[in-house]
């Protein structure tokens, strides 16, 4: 039987000031990640725009904050959710959770197992 299980993984200390709301770029679990922080949160997506692939790390966020604007062609994507606000398909995000010891990001991963009790 196959499951979905997140794995967590260590990000950065709880009081970094690392992340801004220009996008940074960090290399996770083999994966291209780009991560921004708002007045809500710390917020991680794939550097890959759904829209024509370019890094969405060039790019800028709204206003607000709550957006990125992919540089190429000016599609933005919601922080929260991943969804085109226009028009652009659905860029792929991460969870990002504060635990005592810091900032953890999440990758979901299919497991195969036996039933368990
Ligand atoms: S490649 Fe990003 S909007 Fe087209």
């Amino acid at each position: 039987m196959f499951r979905k299980v997140i794995q967590w993984i260590f990000l950065a200390p709880s009081e970094t000031e690392e992340f801004t709301i220009e996008p940074v770029i960090r290399y996770i679990g083999g994966k291209k990640v780009a991560v921004v922080r708002n007045d809500e949160g710390i917020y991680a997506f794939e550097d890959r725009c759904p829209h024509n692939g370019f890094e969405l790390s060039r790019g800028k966020c709204t206003a607000d904050g709550k957006a990125i604007v992919c540089p190429l062609h000016r599609f933005a994507f919601d922080l929260k959710t991943g969804r085109a606000l226009t028009q652009g398909g659905v860029m792929r995000t991460f969870p990002v959770e504060l635990r005592e010891d810091g900032w953890y990001i999440g990758f979901e991963r299919t497991e195969w197992g036996w039933f368990k009790s």
